[in-house]
């Protein structure tokens, strides 16, 4: 009999991805930077970096600093705004064949609802990604990304500029993550995607300094990915949109996990600084999974966790 390989679709809301494979916003620059590694089109969808209204220089250097199974970062999300966005960076991912998703984070309420509109009138982006959750910048992001009221304000309004697919990504620097993912739920999100980086920091023991600039950044790679895996179960269990699960994904193994979890699609993250092939491996490895274990459509798996 021929073979017929496992069917990799996935639904996030009004759209469906060829397989749940997406790449983590900052971690995958505008998509060309990995060109000559991966075959945009075979993904998923490809998240860009974050994308204000206006360009943003980010946070002073040092920025980067390596840390025990994972890397701190106080980028500060550093974009060259939306009018170079879509004029010079989405031309070249559209006509790759990716799934765009643009990932956005503003200052206030009005600027994410003005870059929402500005974004649902441009041709070729297939959804929206709402960053509520980065703690390294000092107004906006996270800020309403760590209270329900300020979470439910900001979706709720941005909900009512788009038609886009609406994710909303939230912050693990929580107490309790359930709360915030019921009032994004409640003002209109179609989806939520967790988690962003945990903040940290490091210090330099011979000069006393930190190692960032910034003193404190956001912890990713291996180290978050227990901590990711148990919000990723706590949220699918108590939302009913789907989940995008995001936080030290290296390989297919820690793929199945999230999904297992409750996960309808992941993110790949850091991994794309160690492995620039990292999601074409993992996305390689989860077929092999399917195969092997006689799983013909990959959504039957979904949140099959047995407790
Ligand atoms: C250098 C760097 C830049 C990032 N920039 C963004 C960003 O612009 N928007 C965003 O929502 N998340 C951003 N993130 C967070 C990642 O998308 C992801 O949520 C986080 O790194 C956890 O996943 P990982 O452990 O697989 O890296 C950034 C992470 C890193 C390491």
């Amino acid at each position: 009999m021929a073979f017929v390989p496992p069917d990799l679709s996935v639904n996030i809301s009004s759209l469906t991805l060829k397989n749940p494979i997406m790449t983590a916003s900052g971690t995958f620059g505008y998509g060309q930077e990995y060109a000559s590694f991966v075959d945009l089109d075979k993904l998923g969808a490809i998240i860009v970096k974050g994308i204000s209204l206006e360009p943003r220089s980010g946070n002073p250097y040092p920025r980067i600093a390596e840390t025990t199974g994972g890397m701190l970062n106080s980028v500060g999300l550093e974009n060259i705004g939306a009018d170079r966005f879509i004029s010079e960076k989405l031309p070249y991912l559209v006509d790759s064949g990716a799934c765009v998703i643009v990932n956005l984070i503003g200052n206030t309420v009005e600027e994410y609802c003005e870059l929402a509109q500005k974004l649902d009138k441009t041709s070729g982006i297939k959804g929206l990604e709402l960053n509520i959750s980065c703690p390294n910048v000092k107004e906006g992001g996270i800020f309403f990304g760590i209270e329900a009221t300020s979470a439910f304000q900001v979706v709720g309004s941005t909900r009512r500029s788009t038609k886009l697919p609406l994710i909303v990504k939230l912050s693990p620097n929580v107490t309790d993550i359930t709360v915030i993912a019921r009032s994004v739920q409640e003002a209109g999100a179609d989806a939520i995607s967790l988690i962003n980086t945990i903040t940290g920091m490091a210090i330099d023991i011979e000069t006393r300094t930190p190692k960032l600039a910034n003193i404190t950044g956001g912890l990713s790679g291996p180290a978050i990915k227990p901590i990711a895996l148990r919000m990723v179960w706590e949220v699918s269990r108590v939302v009913e949109i789907p989940v995008i699960g995001v936080g030290g994904i290296m390989n297919a193994e820690d793929a199945l996990e999230f999904i297992i979890a409750g996960a309808s699609a992941i993110q790949v993250g850091t991994a794309n600084f160690v492995n620039p092939k990292a999601t074409i491996d993992i996305l390689l490895g989860i077929e092999k999974y399917l195969t092997d274990k006689n799983i013909n459509d990959i959504k039957t798996l979904i949140g099959t966790l047995k407790i």
